[in-house]
């Protein structure tokens, strides 16, 4: 029997993670990352996809395909894209699974062009500053999430059907 799928989804400049401002960033490389996403995953009875992509449009890409690709789930990191692109805003929008942003670093806490998130505005939950931590604990909200609503047999608890003004 398949598992359900989570998609990990991480924006520019996130492939050299280890080497990239260690001081922000801490020193682990994506691979490592993403081996500790895995295991938080197994753990919880998912198999994840790990995909990073530099370009905006191949994040829209990914995002568009996520849920006739059958994830229950995605956890994004946009990166810089995060402060600016309206295009992400509208991909995170129209996915019909729920989406955890997240970031390593606590934007609210950096430069003043950092301490926004446009595309969160779309997200169902968003958690940044705890390091590669966030990557695990949005695995354990998404099966929350996902547990909760097939005891309640509702979709509230993601409903992305406002408008986000
Ligand atoms: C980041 C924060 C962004 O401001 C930055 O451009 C990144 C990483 C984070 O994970 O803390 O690339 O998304």
């Amino acid at each position: 029997m398949p598992r359900p799928k989570l998609l990990v989804l991480n924006g520019p400049n996130l492939g050299i993670l280890g080497r990239r401002e260690p001081g922000v960033y801490g020193r682990l490389t994506l691979s490592e990352l993403n081996a500790r996403v895995e295991a938080q995953a197994d753990l919880l009875g998912f198999d994840c996809d790990f995909r990073q992509h530099d370009g905006e449009g191949e994040l829209v890409a990914a995002l568009n395909h996520a849920d006739e690709e059958g994830f229950v789930g995605i956890i994004f990191n946009p990166g810089a894209y995060t402060h600016y692109s309206i295009a992400l805003l509208d991909a995170v929008a129209a996915c019909a699974a729920p989406v955890i942003e997240v970031h390593l670093s606590n934007i609210f806490a950096r430069e003043p062009f950092r301490r926004r998130s446009v595309t969160a505005k779309a997200a169902t939950g968003f958690i940044a500053g705890l390091g590669a931590n966030a990557y695990e604990l949005a695995v354990q909200a998404i099966a929350r999430l996902l547990s909760e609503e097939s005891t309640t047999h509702k979709s509230t608890t993601h409903d992305k059907s406002t408008t986000h003004a």
